[in-house]
């Protein structure tokens, strides 16, 4: 089911070895035989999936989406339909399948990510004012057609030897409308979820990078937001510019509390490794993550006003108890429910689990003189927020 989730994408390949980002053949102008023959000698000998699948767990993901193949057309499977894949490098292992046996092993499902730009096949859709469709290796041959029946044998193979498939993420739409992609899909893997940067409408939306949902409870569609810990590259990049933990976990408190899934993702390294830095940085999020003890996940957003004033928030709720996410921290220790629907029976700080002191009282900045009795506020008090400045603060109210 697709009730919202945490998830961590992964964007691996042979670009990883120069260190600069996924798209490096054209954003840095790597000449197309040296990027090729570097693709050919790939050779991630420390890759060892189950490290990836156990990294995700720790971090509280339930999924790993992973770039089968990415704009330069490098297959990180044993694909019959390009000899450019990783089958034919030094490695000569089938990686996805590794990675799907490691995912089985430790119940956490797999997604696919899979580009429609392939700049290496001889056939590649482009049109070259189109984003990401940089230079097709033979620019005279391009052919939509042969394209799709390519990427449909790959898809066949992709969406049947590799088990069970969460979710597809199509990457960059295609800008030609062919519901046969998606109809094939469905067909070969009925429970799949498919993402809108395909050939037809999907199931859900994918927006990128920073927030841009306005500041609504909820979203009109199944929604999966992603980022990278890093702002320069979704792949491996030397010097990366990390993002700050307050930046990451305020996103993805907002996302998630909204009723949207989440993928955030690593770049491994051109050994296949998770690089300490890289994993810093994803625990870094994921210490605030595991501390709200799986309230974000499968939340649903609530649109009630409890009448806050002075703090942004989102309300969800998730079992009978309402969470309020204030997601850019609270900027004093209390906060003040002019509505809300009964006497708490326990109110909490998931930031650090203890429970929080309550009373219902006037306060004196809402004071006026025809207060009544039952206009009494619920006042949380006593909140530590000094201890978690860097982080969204979540409070748990059972009624
Ligand atoms: C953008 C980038 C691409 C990356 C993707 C992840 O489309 O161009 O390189 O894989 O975002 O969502």
């Amino acid at each position: 089911m697709f009730n919202n989730k945490f998830g961590m994408f992964i964007h691996w390949g042979a670009y990883a070895t120069l260190g600069l980002h996924e798209q490096a053949l054209a954003r840095y102008n790597v000449p197309r035989d040296e990027y090729e023959s570097m693709c050919m000698q790939f050779n991630p000998t420390d890759y060892d999936p189950e490290k990836w699948v156990l990294l995700a767990k720790e971090a509280g993901m339930k999924y790993i989406c992973f770039t089968a193949k990415h704009h330069d057309g490098f297959c990180m499977w044993d694909t019959k339909q390009t000899d450019y894949n990783i089958m034919n490098t030094p490695y000569g292992k089938d990686t996805l399948k590794m990675l799907s046996n490691a995912c089985k092993k430790h119940g956490l499902l797999l997604s696919l990510y899979y580009s429609n730009p392939d700049w290496h096949y001889e056939y590649g859709y482009n049109p070259e004012s189109k984003s990401h469709q940089w230079a097709a290796k033979y620019k005279n041959q391009v052919d939509t057609v042969k394209l799709r029946d390519f990427i449909k044998a790959q898809i066949t193979e992709l969406l049947t030897n590799y088990g069970d498939i969460y979710t597809l993420f199509w990457d960059i739409p295609p800008c030609i409308y062919d519901p046969s992609l998606n109809e094939l899909v469905r067909k070969l893997q009925p429970n799949i979820y498919i993402n809108d940067r395909g050939w037809s409408e999907g199931d859900f939306s994918t927006p990128e990078r920073e927030y841009e949902s306005p500041n609504s409870a909820h979203f009109t569609r199944m929604t999966e937001a992603c980022n990278s810990v890093g702002q320069q590259s979704w792949g491996f990049r030397k010097n990366e510019n990390f993002y700050s933990k307050r930046h990451l976990c305020c996103a993805i408190d907002r996302y998630m509390s909204a009723g949207a899934s989440y993928l955030l993702n690593v770049g491994p390294n051109d050994k296949g490794v998770i690089t300490d830095e890289y994993r810093k940085n994803l625990m870094k999020v994921a210490d605030w993550y595991n501390r709200m003890e799986g309230a974000l996940e499968s939340a649903e957003a609530d649109d009630t006003d409890y009448g806050i004033r002075h703090n942004k928030y989102i309300a969800s709720s998730k079992n009978g108890k309402t969470y309020l996410h204030f997601y850019e921290g609270l900027i004093s220790s209390s906060v003040a429910l002019q509505n809300y629907p009964s006497v708490p029976k326990k109110v909490r700080l998931l930031n650090n689990g203890n429970e929080l002191m309550y009373e219902l009282t006037l306060l004196p900045e809402f004071i006026d003189m025809n207060k009544l009795e039952q206009d009494k506020l619920l006042h949380i008090y006593g909140i530590d927020i000094d201890n978690f400045a860097d982080e969204p603060i979540v409070i748990e109210i059972q009624w």
